[in-house]
């Protein structure tokens, strides 16, 4: 069963690693069904995450790339063909998720994708009142999200009122990932202090923060470590490195606590090439922090992708968490490289995302 659909599309190939610009718009074959569960989706939008940079420089993960590469995890889309076993979606369907995992070969940086959902476990129906170009954005930042503050802590995602209320600390709070854990934590009742600059603080506070704490300011940096030790039950760490885990990790509550990095030991890991000897001291880091640290340390690795279909709908359907993409963070798939570009300069406020569809964009 299937609509009429092109042999050839367009997409950003990755020839070899380089710089954003080594992400070629080139016109390739539209990925065929292979398997009786798989579903042939046009992509209307996909977002950009900051591993994508990394994968595409070659700086982690160049083993997972292979040649000629189409990158790209997130996506939103409509069904445009399946499988003789596909109960779940019918053609026609607007549907959102993220590919695991990022690195290709057939990525959302695409006009079309193939989803297998034997294995893609994590792609769900876009509710009417969310659209294409923000049901892209959510994938990998807000199931981020999802892990570092419910999963990892682990605190109730449905919260009932009920108890005393959780405090969640968010450092990085106005970039990609960082404005969907603020409000995450507001959606479980939290009490959500975010860090992040005075130019983001008042956004950051119009997605739930109920306090902000500027990260350039030394005398209220200063007073948030010494006045509040032990009172959080999630600390989610977007910035990664030695300064926030040495200094806000007696924040966190020591036996039920956890200290949730996405980013691990090394402030922005992947930004340059990651050799053998880095990837030890990571994994030395880590494990030190494992066995040493003041409170429960972790690592938001393995994504739960299946919980898109569960509990970011719920999310969504409830209200509860909206994507943030200003005018300036959208681009075409022909600019891709933009987007790679803006990615790397770690000072993104909120997603960025592909523009692959212009006419059902904002549908
Ligand atoms: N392990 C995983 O599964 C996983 C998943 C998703 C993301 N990540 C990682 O998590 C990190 C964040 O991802 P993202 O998508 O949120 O990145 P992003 O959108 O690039 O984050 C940029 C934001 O970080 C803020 N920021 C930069 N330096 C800061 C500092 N020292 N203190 C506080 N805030 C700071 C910036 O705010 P200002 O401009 O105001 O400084 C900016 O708003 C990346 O390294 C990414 O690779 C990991």
């Amino acid at each position: 069963m299937s609509t009429e659909i092109p042999t050839s599309m367009k997409a950003l190939v990755l020839e070899q690693f380089g710089p954003p610009e080594a992400l070629k718009y080139k016109t390739v074959p539209v990925p065929k069904l292979n398997k009786p569960t798989e579903l042939l989706v046009r992509v209307v939008a996909a977002s950009v995450n900051p591993v994508e940079a990394k994968l595409r420089s070659g700086n982690i993960g160049s083993f997972l790339v292979k040649k000629n590469a189409i990158l790209g995890g997130d996506y939103s889309g409509s069904v445009v063909a399946k499988g003789s076993q596909v109960t779940e979606f019918e053609i026609g369907d607007a549907v959102f998720g993220t590919l695991r995992p990022p690195s290709g070969p057939q990525g959302s940086y695409a006009e079309y994708i193939v989803v297998d959902l034997q294995s893609d476990k994590g792609i769900a129906k876009k509710p009417d009142h969310v659209s294409f170009r923000d049901a892209a954005a959510l994938g990998v930042a807000a199931l981020t999200a999802l892990l570092a503050v419910v999963l990892k802590a682990p605190l109730p995602l449905k919260y009932n009122g009920q108890g005393p209320r959780p405090k969640v600390l968010v450092i990085g709070a106005s970039g990609g990932v960082g404005l969907y854990g603020v409000q995450v934590g507001k959606a479980i009742g939290a009490h959500v202090v975010g860090i992040c600059s005075s130019k983001n603080a008042s956004l950051v506070k119009s997605f739930g923060a109920d306090r902000v704490v500027d990260y350039n300011d030394s005398e209220a940096m200063a007073d948030l470590a010494n006045n509040e030790k032990e009172s959080f039950d999630v600390l989610f760490d977007l910035v990664g490195g030695e300064y926030y885990y040495k200094n806000f990790s007696p924040l966190v509550k020591k036996k039920t606590g956890v200290f949730a990095s996405s980013v691990g030991p090394v402030a922005q890991f992947g930004s340059s090439k990651a050799g053998v000897f880095d990837y030890l001291g990571v994994g030395a880091a880590y494990a030190y922090r494992q066995l040493f640290a003041p409170c429960r340390y972790a690592m938001t690795l393995n994504l739960p992708a299946y919980k898109i279909p569960t509990d970011i709908l719920y999310l969504l359907e409830q209200n509860l968490i909206k994507s943030y993409i200003p005018e300036e963070n959208v681009f075409t798939l022909e600019e891709g490289y933009k987007a790679h570009q803006k990615i790397e300069s770690h000072r993104t406020v909120g997603k960025i995302v592909l523009n692959i569809s212009p006419d059902d964009f904002e549908k």
